[in-house]
């Protein structure tokens, strides 16, 4: 499958009924995640806040894990080590665990899973693992699900903004900075980590108000600001942190790209925000002459790890 094929299922996922069980003596939850899976706890965390959610992109396990505990390990291969090794420590502490994979090792090892389709890129399956964490845990109505399938259709039918981004990017070949202001910093991030694996750049994302108490510093002092390409998510809903921005841009002489993320609903606007940076990131690996498929330094590092341990 082409990699553009693969963005156009994004919104399919969406549809994705698979669910888990959440016990009512829930006290809090573990989302144990690393790349194009990891990024789906950091996206529902910033979705969801009715129980404690805690993040793991390590090896580690908290020491607050227990029988009350939701632990979720999210592997799109299901053999992730970091992944595998916290689910593990997990289900030794009793935790009440779940996987969301496609295959693996983590098939076997929960007590719940939830199995989504195979043949995918990671970082493509963020609808068919984002989904289940929010339909389980009631996160989003019907009706925001809904209006997040037509935004990132519009977004799949028209994406020629996009395309000019990348393009001022790759004419002046910039390092892009992305600011997310809540609720777009785990967007931000994830548009980092597109640039990174699919044009194969070096990207680095932050988020306001945090930024302003240091990266501003770095705004107005650092080395040659003209080689990066400062891009702000915005909404034009949370006015006392955007406003921030134009302040951040008047006393460091640094000019913010604003993306403004339309929608009614935060899920249609985080989702439609995701497939933006998507497709920047798919133009710019096109205009650069990369595959935005390739992953092979990736795969040899984890098959190098694996020789390791052997
Ligand atoms: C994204 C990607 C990587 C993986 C990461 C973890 O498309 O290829 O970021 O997501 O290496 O692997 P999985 O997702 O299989 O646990």
């Amino acid at each position: 499958m082409d990699f553009v094929d693969e963005l156009r299922l994004l919104k399919d996922q969406l549809a994705f009924e698979h669910k888990f069980s959440v016990p009512k003596e829930t006290k809090n939850v573990v989302i144990a995640g690393m790349g194009g899976s990891g990024i789906v706890g950091k996206i529902f965390a910033e979705l969801y806040s009715a129980l404690p959610v805690y993040l793991v992109d390590d090896y580690s396990t908290p020491g607050f894990v227990n029988k009350n505990t939701m632990y979720i390990a999210i592997s799109y291969s299901g053999n992730t080590e970091e992944t595998v090794t916290s689910l593990a420590a997990a289900m030794k502490k009793g935790a009440n665990t779940v996987a969301i994979t496609s295959g693996g090792k983590l098939l076997d090892m929960p007590h719940q899973r939830v199995v989504i389709p195979k043949g995918l890129q990671p970082r493509s399956a963020l609808g068919y693992m984002l989904t289940p964490l929010l339909k389980s845990f009631n996160a989003a109505p019907r009706h925001e699900f809904q209006e997040a399938y037509a935004a990132l259709a519009r977004i799949d039918a028209n994406h020629s903004e996009e395309e000019r981004i990348a393009r001022e990017i790759h004419e002046g070949e910039k390092i892009p900075v992305i600011y997310g202001v809540p609720p777009y910093k785990a967007v931000a991030y994830r548009w980092k980590t597109q640039f990174n694996e699919n044009s194969k750049i070096l990207a680095y994302s932050g988020s306001f108000p945090e930024i302003n108490h240091n990266d501003t510093m770095a705004l107005k002092g650092t080395y040659r600001k003209g080689e990066f390409y400062f891009i702000a998510l915005v909404d034009g809903r949370n006015m006392a942190v955007e406003r921030r921005i134009g302040i951040t841009e008047a006393i460091t002489d640094i000019k913010f790209r604003r993306i403004k993320i339309e929608g009614q609903s935060a899920l249609a606007r985080v989702m439609a925000a995701v497939h933006i940076g998507d497709y920047i990131t798919y133009h710019l690996a096109r205009m650069r002459g990369k595959d935005p498929l390739d992953v092979s330094v990736i795969e040899e590092l984890k098959e190098r790890l694996q020789a390791a341990r052997e």
